[in-house]
């Protein structure tokens, strides 16, 4: 058992509570992995003396924070082509002369097994060290059947390695560069679909994501892409409406999807099809600023009914981060999303995005992961930028971090 005393401010996300379930003076008791006791200390159960302790010394407790949308499993670095971005190359240039997704591809399938499993635990061991306790992970820099299998099988292998829970995803990213004429592209998507994704559930995938976009997929691939996705069991996303709007955002809310990424591009009817689907929008603030992408419009989202999570979109091009935080700030400075919207963004409502209903809150039967910060106001955490706050992170009733 451990117990979470002296808690200063606590948010709970229950369901039937404030928007955000707040209590002051509170106290959390954590048994068998699972939340026994969230709420003021008052009405917390009497704590055996064998119980383990931690006081809080008025600390902010939340919930573990959940990240929904990562490419954590690459190899190599794209340093040189940030700096060339920086002084005025675009995203779109790089990848016309080769560089982009196929650089990362090429340093991906020269690192060995290890090298791979290695560098995204570290990935791992950074986003924990800023609160994140349950990760959505993607495959997608090998492109062919036989390397993006590769990649899943050792997310898998990671998982098993790290405290972090890890929701492995297929992600068909770009055709693979030797595709070039119609019929090789056609060929190419009949692969993925009868190879890849029939033996991505077997191979521990939880849901496929395409990247629908100009120099991705079209619209039509995306679609055949999909459907064969939905028939095999996995979850459905989109990586949508990016860098031009394609229609992938009202295809993904017609088809069900669990979520849809990006969105800088939308347009108002596919905002109401999401409202309408109960998609979650995976807002992704950490691309729109390396890349310079206009922000995505988050408070017009929350206002028509939209579930609105928020990722890193951790990868090594378009957004090189492993803190959430950061990206509560972004959203909250910049997205028009409040302190508290920002707060559900990365716990309940992402919890939802990768398919986790007992994470993202400190409720009775929850999975025991908690953060406390180095604040006492939950806004503060979205307001103090830049530097990390997460003091102690505890997964399953287990100090992970800190202590
Ligand atoms: O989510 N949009 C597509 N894919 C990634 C970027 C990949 C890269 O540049 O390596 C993204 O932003
Ligand atoms: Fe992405």
């Amino acid at each position: 058992m451990l117990a979470v005393t002296g808690i200063g401010e606590l948010l709970t996300l229950a369901p039937d509570g404030d928007v955000l379930g707040v209590h002051h003076d509170a106290t959390v008791v954590i048994t068998d992995g699972k939340v026994a006791f969230a709420g003021p200390a008052r009405e917390a159960p009497a704590l055996p003396s064998d119980a383990l302790r931690i006081d809080a010394r008025g600390a902010l407790c939340t919930p573990g924070l959940v990240e929904p949308h990562a490419h954590p499993i690459f190899a190599g670095s794209r340093a040189g082509e940030f700096d060339l971005r920086a002084r005025g190359a675009t995203y779109g240039e790089i990848q016309a002369a080769g560089g982009g997704i196929l650089a990362t591809v090429r340093a991906t399938s020269a690192a060995t097994d290890e090298e791979l499993v290695a560098s995204t635990l570290a990935r791992l061991d950074r986003l924990l060290d800023h609160g994140v306790t349950v990760c959505e992970a993607k495959t997608g820099y090998s492109l062919d059947v036989d390397g993006e299998l590769r990649l899943l099988r050792l997310l898998g292998e990671v998982k098993r390695r790290h405290a972090i829970d890890l929701s492995p995803t297929l992600l068909a990213h770009v055709p693979p560069p030797d595709c070039s004429s119609g019929e090789e592209r056609r060929g190419f998507v009949e692969r993925f679909r009868a190879e890849a994704i029939l033996a991505a559930a077997r191979a521990g995938a939880e849901a496929f994501d395409v990247y629908c976009d100009a120099g991705a997929f079209t619209l039509d691939e995306t679609r055949a892409l999909l459907g064969a996705a939905r028939a095999s069991g996995l979850a459905l996303r989109v990586h949508a409406e990016q860098f031009t709007n394609t229609g992938a955002a009202d295809l993904a809310a017609a088809m069900g999807a669990r979520s849809v990424e990006h969105l800088e591009q939308i347009a108002p009817p596919a905002i109401a099809a999401l409202a309408r689907a109960g998609t979650v929008c995976n807002l992704l603030p950490g691309a729109a600023l390396t890349l310079r992408l206009p922000w995505p419009d988050a408070r017009r989202l929350v206002d028509a009914g939209c579930a609105v999570a928020l990722g890193t979109d951790l990868n090594p091009g378009s957004s090189l981060t492993e803190s959430l935080p950061l990206m509560m700030s972004l959203a909250c400075m910049q997205m028009g999303l409040g302190c508290a919207e920002a707060w559900r963004a990365v716990t309940v409502q992402a919890a939802r995005s990768v398919g986790r209903g007992d994470a993202g809150r400190l409720v009775a039967g929850a999975r025991g992961d908690l953060v406390l910060w180095d604040a006492g106001d939950h806004r503060e955490v979205a307001q103090h930028f830049g530097v990390n706050l997460a003091r102690t992170v505890v997964v399953g009733g287990q100090v992970v971090r800190g202590g």
